[in-house]
């Protein structure tokens, strides 16, 4: 049986990456996005060349693919439809016949509840509450902003829909786009702008706050029954979520106050209406395990509150899967639970889930260079390298799915001196001078280096550090950083290079501003080229640029 799972929206302008993962029988996994081969950074379009890949790993053709699922749960609508047509017309322009491929009737699962499959699947719980929210999908026909469900034995039961009206996810979109970045992928930088507002007179603070909360949907009303349900019993402020940077209320508070307050406030009170909304949710139904999921989750200091408020009473998991892309691998997921009763992957799994490259490519590509490439010691020189202050890219192994480099397309430097994150800011990353980088840390370094430290292996979970002026190329203003913890086995040549230079090492995905994470040794040497970086590691070969 082979399950191939897509996560695509049309129309593509609401900028979900579209993916792919492909499930077969012995529950090996292969999962990658479109952007990764199209080379356009957050593709939504049609995922032609991720399936292309996905049937080449295992020398497939569409016809050998049994089943077809789709995590947006648009069936009925014309969306599903077009998802439909479209497949149908790839395969005819494949060489196949429309009527085959129509034959396999795609099965278009509910978009929270998909959501919920991954984050569940992932954590290994056995029977755990699950809390999901995002800008938007739609369930049972509805358009919904999120859901909750109550997981038990393998079964995914949807206890409430919360409305789009209710939509944290658009509401805090918007005020992305006020702060004068995109919503639907600068949302990160609204966070990351937050703490810039910390010398802010508190006045103004307050000030800003109770503004903020007449924009975002007011959560105060919702109720968590002992069963798990929920009710809405208050009153809504408003009718609808803002989503539109037109907004009266929006605009008001762009005249107001400068973006650095805007976005402190924003990211403030989505941290409260979360406890909020936890509190209640531990209180009322005694649960001790709780999975947080959907798009809403790639918010890591939102996390990390989360973490610090209830970490210590109950087990909380934060599904690095948690955006949309992530419903590629759920709707195969779901498809095998169906089929045969079980979960195929174990908790806490690797994501290296995309393609890897022989070395006989590396040196078939790198001959289209004018590089220096010589055959070496990989650990020993990443090491060498990050010691003597270099900033090398590190590629190797499968791809990493999703947004973060995990040490198989990474880019590494010490993580002990600010002039590092100024350096892979300006000359390697190209981005904006204030943000901060992630840290990976060897899980027995962890402790002494982070507060409340506790198993993280995703980037999806932030902390405090105990002594953040040892590490100031990856700690923020705030003092708080975002790390890869790493076991051993999780990806040992990279844990030895880490340890290898103290056990903490920067680590940021292998691309440059505006690209998506290189997929390919040629993507790896392009970006060598259009950097300062100072040599790259592929695979058993170190390249650097002839001087
Ligand atoms: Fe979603």
């Amino acid at each position: 049986m082979n399950i191939l799972g897509i996560s695509h929206l049309e129309p593509s302008s609401f900028g979900h990456y579209t993916s792919v993962a492909m499930l077969d029988d012995d529950s090996n996994l292969f999962a990658i996005s479109e952007e990764r081969y199209s080379r356009i950074k957050n593709d939504g379009g049609y995922p032609s060349k991720a399936i292309q890949i996905c049937l080449n790993q295992k020398n497939l053709r569409l016809e050998n693919i049994d089943k077809i699922t789709v995590g947006f749960g648009l069936e009925k609508q014309h969306m599903g439809k077009k998802i439909e047509e479209k497949f149908c017309s790839y395969a005819k322009d494949s060489g196949f016949k429309k009527t085959s491929i129509e034959r396999k009737n795609p099965i278009f699962y509910d978009h929270q509840y998909i959501h919920a499959r991954t984050g569940y699947a992932l954590s290994g719980f056995k029977k755990a509450l699950i809390i999901c929210l995002d800008g938007g999908g739609v369930d049972n026909g509805e358009p919904n902003s999120g859901g909750m469900f109550l997981a038990d034995s393998g079964d995914i039961q949807p206890i409430k829909y919360f409305p789009m009206y209710h939509s944290l996810g658009l509401t805090y979109g918007a005020i992305t786009e006020i702060c004068g970045f995109t919503m639907s992928e600068g949302e990160g930088k609204t966070m990351t702008l937050a703490p810039m507002a910390k010398n802010c007179n508190e006045e103004d603070q307050e000030k800003i706050y109770q503004h903020m909360c007449r924009i975002f949907p007011n959560f105060k009303g919702t109720n968590v029954k002992s069963n798990g349900g929920v009710t809405f019993t208050g009153k809504f402020l408003h009718d609808t979520t803002v989503v539109s940077v037109e907004d009266t209320r929006l605009l008001l508070l762009k005249r107001l106050y400068h973006k650095n307050l805007i976005a402190w406030a924003a990211q403030k009170r989505i941290e409260d209406i979360l406890i909020d909304f936890v509190s209640k949710a531990v209180e009322e139904t005694g649960i001790k395990n709780i999975i947080f999921t959907g798009g809403i989750f790639l918010n890591m200091i939102m996390n990390m509150k989360i973490q610090q408020k209830f970490g210590h009473k109950i087990n909380l998991f934060f599904n690095p899967l948690c955006s949309d892309h992530g419903n590629a691998i759920g709707a195969a997921l779901e498809q095998y639970y169906q089929d045969t009763g079980k979960n195929p992957i174990s908790p806490y799994m690797p994501l290296y889930l995309g393609s890897s490259h022989s070395n006989e490519e590396v040196l078939s590509s790198a001959n289209r260079f004018n590089f220096k490439i010589t055959k070496v010691n990989k650990i020993d020189t990443a090491i060498d390298l990050i010691e003597r202050g270099k900033v090398i890219g590190w590629f190797q192994g499968r791809s990493e799915f999703g947004p973060r480099g995990l040490g198989n397309r990474s880019i590494l430097s010490l993580a002990t001196d600010e002039k590092y994150k100024d350096t892979v800011n300006e000359k390697v990353k190209k981005r904006e001078a204030w943000r901060p980088f992630c840290p990976t840390i060897i899980e027995e370094k962890s402790e002494k280096i982070l507060v409340n430290s506790t198993y993280a292996p995703y980037m999806i979970l932030g902390f405090e550090m105990k002594n953040p002026e040892l590490y100031p190329a990856v700690c923020h203003v705030d003092g708080t950083t975002r790390p890869q913890i790493l076991k051993k086995d999780m990806n040992p040549d990279f844990y030895q290079v880490v340890k290898g230079v103290g056990g903490i090492v920067l680590n940021t995905s292998f691309n440059l501003a505006g690209d998506p994470i290189v997929e390919t040794p040629h993507d790896a040497l392009m970006t060598l080229k259009n950097s300062e970086m100072d040599a790259i590691i592929i695979n058993d070969f170190l390249v650097e640029k002839n001087k």
